[in-house]
């Protein structure tokens, strides 16, 4: 029967058979998948194993950290930063289209990992690319080899002729519970390990309007009270997922000391879930989103007015964009 430490065991066991004396390139995205493979592979062949991680400044507060110090702490594993923001930011200038976003964001994450994958082979030499694929994704994709249908921004199936690697997937055996179970006996930070789904495209189709450095700072900083108070209540785990939306296009009256203000909205998206197919909105206790709402109109500048949605999948998208 199935323990972590057998499934640490076996897989290791498994990657060291496949890996031998090679080389192996793995992308860390901030996400509990691809952190739990990573630290698998590290356990497993060390020091040949190198990770990148494309900071590409839209995730939340915290996150890069996370990645760069706490993990790499954790793990030991050898890490390479891109710090991509300033390209990122750029490339967005003038975009509101939620499916151009998407595709900028997408060119720019696999010619910014392309670079480093290349800089890498040419030093080392790199056989193999790890896929953070869980078993349900392949099954849902008729389970060939390599054959996981992964989300567009992750999707690194865009690298060119000439840098082709053959595929690693050392979770394609497990689900959701049994990766983040493996991830604790690694000894990954709870904070990586239960962290909620996190869309690639990450903050940029979370402001509504074009993405900017100070919208970024302001729905950052709002994203970080509403999990801050959901952590204090207790209720990560109870919530599937909780989008913080910015809608910076939007404008609305209020009255803050003696003046009149003109600001924007803050959303709040908690949703319980069991696969993202389908969601429901969350019955968050009043003096939750009360202790939120406050907090966010105190502390972040533009921000005049805090609202929730109570819309269900379907027909509303858990995601604004
Ligand atoms: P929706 O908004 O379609 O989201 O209900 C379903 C799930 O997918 C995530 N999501 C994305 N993940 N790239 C990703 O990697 C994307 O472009 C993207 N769009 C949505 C969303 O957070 C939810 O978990």
């Amino acid at each position: 029967d199935w323990t972590p430490a057998n499934l640490v065991t076996e897989t290791v066991d498994a990657v060291r058979t496949q890996v031998g004396d090679r080389h192996v390139l793995c992308a860390l995205s901030g996400g509990v998948d691809s952190a739990v493979a990573a630290a698998l592979m590290q356990r497993a062949i060390g020091s040949q194993l190198t990770c990148v991680f494309v900071d590409h400044g839209l995730l939340r507060e915290g996150e890069a950290e996370q990645v760069k110090e706490d993990f790499v702490a954790a793990t030991g594993v050898d890490l390479v930063v891109a710090d991509e923001r300033e390209r990122f930011l750029g490339a967005l200038a003038g975009v509101t289209d939620p499916e151009e976003k998407r595709k900028i964001i997408g060119r720019e994450f696999i010619r910014t990992f392309e670079a480093a994958a290349r800089e890498l082979a040419g030093e080392r030499g790199i056989d193999f690319l790890v896929q953070g694929t869980l078993y349900p994704d392949v099954v849902e994709s008729g389970g060939g080899e390599g054959a996981a249908n992964i989300k567009s921004h992750h999707n690194v199936g865009g690298l060119p002729d000439d840098l082709q690697f053959t595929l690693i997937e050392p979770l394609r055996r497990m689900f959701k519970d049994e990766v983040r179970a493996v991830g604790l006996e690694l000894g990954l930070p709870e904070e990586i390990v239960w962290r909620h789904p996190f869309p690639g495209p990450g903050l940029a189709i979370r402001i509504i309007g074009e993405v900017t450095e100070d919208r970024l700072t302001t729905l950052r900083q709002a994203d970080a009270i509403a999990r801050h108070e959901l952590a204090e209540a207790r209720l990560e785990r109870e919530i599937w997922q909780f989008p913080v939306v910015l809608l910076a296009d939007v404008r609305s009256v209020g009255v803050q000391g003696d003046g009149r203000t003109y600001g924007h909205p803050i959303v709040l998206r908690p949703v319980v879930s069991d696969d993202a197919m389908t969601a429901d909105w969350a019955r968050l206790p009043y003096d939750v989103l009360e202790k939120i709402s406050s907090r966010i109109t105190n502390e972040c500048v533009e921000v005049n007015r805090v609202v929730v949605d109570i819309t269900s999948k379907p027909p509303g998208t858990i995601e604004w964009e």
